[in-house]
């Protein structure tokens, strides 16, 4: 069980809601941004609009149950590992997540994951600022998930991130030079996306 504000919500809720997945993409306009907040083990807080739309999901339906709700089977594990390892010591980070819809569609979107910090510096919740993903960068990097995850089956997670590390090592690249370099907004989207983070920060 978790409790916000005041209300009860059971975990379990999360099971019933697991789509079949399809493997049919939901595009989406590049100027709609998707955003949620989370409590520090992921359950939802708060998302905007564009999420239900986008997701198929209601509000009633995603506030208080946990973000993996919507985690595709595709992803690999050792992506949000990396992502709350980052969240968690107070970082930014940024991520390429496929997304699974309620319908069992799925949509790719490039994340931008912010804790937000009181003043004492303790963290008190997860936001994740999201667009689409362009067509490039889902082709870079659906092969190294693929290839990732096929990993992940055999060897556990330890051994993707193996992998991931020998992957960047090649490149000479850290994770987030890479993903730096792959998930930068560029031109009139850099201008809204900051104007949208400014309003939910
Ligand atoms: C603010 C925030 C947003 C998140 N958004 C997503 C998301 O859109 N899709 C997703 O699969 N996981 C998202 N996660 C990560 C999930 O909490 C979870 O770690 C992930 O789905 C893997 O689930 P599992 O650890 O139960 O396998 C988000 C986490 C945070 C803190």
């Amino acid at each position: 069980m978790v409790t916000i504000n005041n209300r009860y919500f059971n975990k379990v809720e999360i099971m019933i809601y697991r789509p079949i997945v399809i493997d049919e993409e939901i595009v989406f306009s590049k100027k709609k941004f998707i955003v949620s907040k989370t409590d520090l083990k992921g359950n939802i807080l708060f998302i905007n609009k564009n999420f239900c739309e986008i997701s198929g999901y209601s509000e009633e339906e995603l506030i208080g149950v946990n973000h993996n709700a919507l985690r595709h089977p595709d992803m690999p594990r050792s992506i949000f590992y990396l992502i709350w390892s980052s969240l968690l010591a107070g970082k930014e980070v940024s991520g390429v997540i496929k997304n699974l819809a309620k319908d069992g569609r799925y949509y790719w979107v490039i994340a931008d994951f912010s804790p937000k910090k009181d003043a004492r510096g303790t963290i008190t919740s997860l936001t994740a600022f999201r667009r689409a993903a362009p067509d490039q960068v889902i082709e870079e990097i659906e092969d190294l998930y693929a290839t990732m995850l096929k990993i992940e089956k055999k060897h556990g997670m330890e051994g993707s991130l193996s992998y991931l590390e020998a992957f960047l090592e090649e490149h000479e690249l850290s994770y987030d030079d890479f993903l730096g370099e792959l998930v930068k907004p560029k031109g009139i989207i850099a201008t809204l996306l900051s104007a949208f983070k400014k309003m939910f920060s």
